[in-house]
Formats: structure tokens, sequence, C-alpha cells
């Protein structure tokens, strides 16, 4: 099984990024976590980050077709980009959104997600844990 992890503007920043929010854990540690889960169990991924919009939407329409599912943290772009969600929306691989933090708890602006109803599962506020999980997600619903 291959997914696409892909994380959006800021994610680089982990550790030093607001850690009371996002944690002490770097995107180093992050991509580890990620990597020795998904050895664990056989899954091969693809972990990128990128601070632009574009680029985003470019891997999506570039890689869909070589994955069986992609998980997206698309930072801040969750909660106004109409572009990336068109671009998940138009492919027909599922699309895991998660976040580290819990958005429907902090503030009004980030409690919308734009990009929601066109992912196959949302998952929030399990740091590092959530990427796990939707690897676990996507795993079960391959079968
Ligand atoms: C985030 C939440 C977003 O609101 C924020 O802009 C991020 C990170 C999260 O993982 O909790 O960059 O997606």
């Amino acid at each position: 099984m291959n997914i696409l992890i892909m994380n959006g503007p800021n994610l680089n920043l982990l550790g030093l990024r607001e850690p009371e929010i996002y944690g002490k854990g770097t995107y180093a540690e992050l991509c580890a976590r990620i990597r020795a889960h998904a050895g664990s169990v056989g899954v091969s991924v693809d972990v990128r980050q990128t601070n632009h919009e574009g680029v985003l939407i470019d891997w999506l329409q570039e890689e869909w077709s070589k994955v069986d599912g992609i998980i997206l943290n698309p930072g801040a772009l969750t909660h106004y980009s109409y572009a990336l969600r068109d671009a998940v929306a138009a492919i027909p691989v599922p699309v895991v959104e998660v976040h580290l933090s819990d958005i429907s708890a902090r503030e009004p602006f980030r409690r919308v997600s734009i990009i929601r109803d066109v992912c196959a599962a949302q998952i929030m506020g399990k740091g590092f844990e959530g990427y796990v999980e939707a690897i676990d997600w996507l795993r079960k619903r391959k079968g």
C-alpha cells in the first residue's frame, strides 16, 4: 500500500512554532514517527511539506493515481482555500484531513474547514498520533 502525506504552510516549523499548541516535537520527529509506524505495518509513505498552495495542488494532481490514499494537513489553507478543496474533490482516491490541534476548539476562523466535506475522514487534536491513526484508517478502508 502506498500513501502520500502532504503538509502545508508552517508545518516545517514544528517544535519552534507555538509549542503550547502544536507540541515540542519537530517536523523531522513527526516524519520519523510516521515512517516508523508505516514501516511496522508494511505501508510505503511519501512524506512532504510545502509552504505553497499551488504546490499542494500540483502534488495532488500529479500523484493521486500512484497511491492508495492521501493524508493532508493543509495548515491554515484548511480554512480558506477553495482551490485546494476543488483539487481534493477532483481526485478519486480517499483523502484524510489531519490536524495536530483540535481546530473545533480554537479561534472561530479555524472552526471552519473548507475541505472537510470532500475528505473521506477528519482526524484532529491528536498531535503526531493523528497521522498514525490516518494511516490505519486508510489501511482498514483498503481491507
Ligand atoms: C493545523 C491547524 C491550522 O489552523 C493551522 O493553521 C496550522 C496547523 C493543525 O495541524 O492543527 O497550520 O492544521
